[in-house]
């Protein structure tokens, strides 16, 4: 793993947006996996100013979101799909055709599955972002006995819905279930930056990168993979040395 701790959340941005745009300049059809949240607002606006200044066009990209809530429409203003439009895909030129979510609304959500996974394995994921959640998450993988491999569908965690109920009125409205890529789809993926900030998340940082390798932690399995960069602001990283 390279760990860098980063002395502003501004360099944490523009180097996980380099990474990611910079597949792109380098092959115009990168296969980009994403995620939402709230750690890449910032990421996705370095893209989008680089898009710019630097004339990098996403045409010929594809892009594959890790999640999304089950049962709200993709113009539901908490979807990840809403998520998506408005951070990156309305300020760039990659075609919507192009851009891959799992379908909440799905009538058979085993067969979205199924299809997602799909998609995945003839345009496998170059490099992938992630966040982490506070109790070591990546994706919707929450802790437990066991960790899916495929794309499933999965019922949150309460301390999952209480951390989201930020985005929605109130807890009633956050969705009890959702779509996420595996484990195992995530760790298909050539190159993984995980990035993370906040002193809240300093713990479960240390435990997922120097922890032991557990479903417990699913991030954990992220030492299991041969490129993996991990970008911290000092706050997460605080507990490493
Ligand atoms: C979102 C996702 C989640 C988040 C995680 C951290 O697509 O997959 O695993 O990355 O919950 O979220 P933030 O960045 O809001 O702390």
């Amino acid at each position: 793993m390279n760990i860098r701790v980063l002395d502003s959340q501004e360099q944490l941005d523009d180097i996980a947006a380099e990474y990611l745009i910079g597949a792109v300049e380098r092959r115009p059809d990168a296969v980009l996996g994403l995620a939402t949240g709230s750690t890449p607002i910032g990421i996705y606006e370095k893209m989008v100013e680089k898009h710019r200044s630097r004339h990098i066009s996403f045409r010929e990209a594809t892009t594959f979101n890790l999640d999304e809530y089950v049962g709200l429409a993709p113009d539901h203003e908490q979807s990840y799909a809403s998520y998506m439009n408005k951070h990156l895909f309305q300020h760039i030129d990659l075609p919507a055709t192009h851009a891959h979510l799992p379908n909440g609304m799905a009538a058979s959500l085993e067969e979205e599955c199924k299809h997602y996974e799909r998609m995945l394995a003839e345009q496998p994921v170059d490099i992938q972002l992630l966040g982490l959640g506070h109790n070591g998450h990546i994706g919707f993988n929450e802790p437990g006995d066991t960790l899916s491999g495929d794309t499933h569908a999965v019922v949150l965690q309460e301390r999952t819905r209480d951390a989201n109920a930020r985005f929605f009125d109130s807890k009633d409205d956050v969705p009890t279930h959702a779509i996420t890529m595996g484990v195992g789809s995530i760790l298909k993926a050539k190159t993984i930056i995980l990035a993370v900030r906040g002193a809240d998340k300093a713990d479960i940082v240390r435990e997922a990168l120097f922890g032991p390798i557990s479903t417990e932690c699913p991030a954990s399995l992220l030492q299991t993979h041969g490129d993996v960069i991990v970008l911290l602001d000092r706050e997460a990283g605080r507990k490493l040395s």
